[in-house]
Parts: C-alpha cells; structure tokens; sequence
C-alpha cells in the first residue's frame, strides 16, 4: 500500500477526497495537513478531525500548517460555496481526538525521512505547505515520491477569476516554488476536473451506501445546491475527489508533459498558470512523458499535467 498523505483545506471536495483515501486499500493515509484555504485555518482542521471521526479513522494524526499566504494575504474564502463552516451546513461530531502537536511541516518531514518507501502527497488545498516544506526541510522534500496537485486550469480559465483557479489564486508564490521545483508533480487542473461530473443519481448512490455515505451526501448537497444557483446545472465538480483517483491509482488520468509557471503579478492575471512543453519536447525530444492520449502516459514524471481523456 502506498503510504499517503493528504494536504488539504476541508471543504466538501476535500472531505469526499480524504473518505475516498480512506476507502481505498491501494493508499495507506498516514497524515492529513492541514491549509488556510476554502474557509479558516481553525475551521478546516476541525473539519479535518471530523471527517476523520466519521469515517471512524480518528487514529489518523492531523497536523496543523499555514494560517496564511506566504507573502500576500489570501484575498477571499469560499464560504459562498462549501458553507460558512466548510462542510456544507452539516455539523459533524466532535472527535475526541486532538491535533498532532507538531506543526504540519514538521510532521510531513519526519514521516518522509522515516518512511520505507515512497510516500505520494496529494495537495488539494494552497501550495503554502508544500512550499514552507521546500524552504524548509528540501532535504525531506526531495524524498516526496509523488505530488499530485489540485490546482490550476492549464491556461483553461479561472473559478475564482477569469484567469485563476482558487487554490493557485490563493498562494501564487507559494504555487510558483512548487511547480519551479524539481518534483515528481502531477497537476489536476479544473481543465480535467470541470469536464468531469457527479451526477445527482451518483450522490444518491452514496446516499444509499451507508452512514457514510449518507453523511457524504448531505455535505454534497450544498456544492449540488451552488452549482444549480451560479451555472443552472445538475451536478457537481468534485475537484479534490477526481484528484485523489490519480493518487491513489497512479494512471488513472492521461497526462502530457509540461514545466508550469504561475503569474505572481499583482494584475488581473495573478495566480493564473500556464504549461509550457519543457524545452527537450520543443527540440522534438519527447522524452517518455509526451501526450499520446493513453492514461498513465507521463505519471510520476516531473512536470506531468493531467488531461482529460478522450477528445477535447
Ligand atoms: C479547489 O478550490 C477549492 O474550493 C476546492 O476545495 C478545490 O480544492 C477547486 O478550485
Ligand atoms: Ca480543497
């Protein structure tokens, strides 16, 4: 089993995404991190405890990360779409379990220093973490077996505006050292995750699994009731959810090679990314990692951005 770790901001998707982890018996979900993100640092590691709680996993050590930014302050949460607390109007209860007292660089380090085999680190939140981890222990950072990132478009467009999409818009800095680095990153950009939706019948699947599932439904509910409101369409994105997939089964997602860079400017493009084919493909080597469309093409390799299969 590959040992895991999730980075995230809960948040619905997120929450999907960590019961998703802990379903699978590909991944072993060693450390859960916690970001400032969708809602307040606080609150999402709450929420992270809670989930954890639900899915009766409270032995999984939650450790607190970045309250902020790296340089520039967050700008807006988005309360507006995964509630005020983060779970969509659902309250969970309470864990009797307390954070772990190191803080979530600290414990990320150690695990990836003390970890047998590679340890893959899905990151569905702002890249703040993964950044202070680079700065920080590169030494550790180095042993990272694969990165799989939720974040970005590709170029495609933004969520949160015209041109970004919300985890990258809420760190760019912190976004630009993680993709500047010489990581095994694979990047789930809403040019893969918005083309790919659960319907209302897929929720009322969960619904129908169990407990669980009916208390995964009920988070749901409220990305269902947004997305109805703000596009007029039936089901949901599940962001981290589809991210996840990729780091638990390495392959799911075709990917194309590509170096990414993030606009750190203050304008209206700030936190948009952009792939550019690494200089080797533009000299027409293709090195392994090109885009042949098939899934698996390119995972793990540095640099891969996932692509939605089939045609455009
Ligand atoms: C990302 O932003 C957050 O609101 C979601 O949890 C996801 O990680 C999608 O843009
Ligand atoms: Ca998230």
């Amino acid at each position: 089993r590959i040992p895991l770790v999730i980075d995230t901001d809960p948040g619905i998707d997120d929450a999907l995404a960590v019961l998703l982890a802990l379903a699978s018996p590909e991944v072993d979900l060693r450390l859960v991190t916690t970001v400032h993100g969708n809602v307040g640092l606080e609150q999402v590691t709450e929420n992270a405890l809670r989930v954890l709680h639900l899915a009766g996993r409270s032995d999984v050590p939650v450790a607190v990360g970045a309250r902020a930014s790296l340089i520039h302050p967050q700008p807006e949460r988005a309360g507006h779409v995964h509630g005020a607390a983060g779970l969509g109007g659902v309250e969970l209860p309470p864990s009797p379990t307390a954070v772990d007292p190191r803080p979530a660089v600290v414990a990320l380090a150690e695990l990836l220093m003390s970890s047998p085999t590679p340890v893959t680190v899905a990151a569905i939140g702002p890249l703040t973490n993964v950044a202070l981890l680079l700065a920080v222990f590169p030494e550790a950072a180095a042993r990272i077996g694969r990165l799989v990132v939720m974040g970005g478009s590709a170029g495609c467009g933004g969520n949160v505006t015209a041109a970004a999409e919300f985890n990258i818009w809420s760190d760019p800095e912190a976004a630009q050292a993680v993709f500047g680095a010489d990581l095994p990153t694979v990047m789930v950009g809403l040019d893969v995750t918005l083309p790919t939706v659960l319907t209302e019948e897929g929720i009322a699947r969960f619904a129908a699994a169990g407990p669980v599932g009916r208390t995964a439904a009920a988070i749901l509910q409220q990305y269902v009731d947004h997305a109805k409101d703000v596009y007029g369409t039936p089901g949901v994105v599940v962001h981290d959810a589809l991210a996840l997939t990729e780091a638990i089964v390495p392959g799911t997602l075709g990917t194309v090679r590509r170096d990414v860079v993030v606009d750190t400017t203050l304008g209206a493009g700030r936190g948009a990314d952009a792939g550019r084919p690494p200089v080797g493909l533009l000299l027409g080597d293709r090195g392994g990692g090109g885009r042949d469309g098939g899934p698996g093409d390119g995972g793990g390799v540095p640099g891969a951005a996932a692509v939605p299969a089939g045609p455009p």
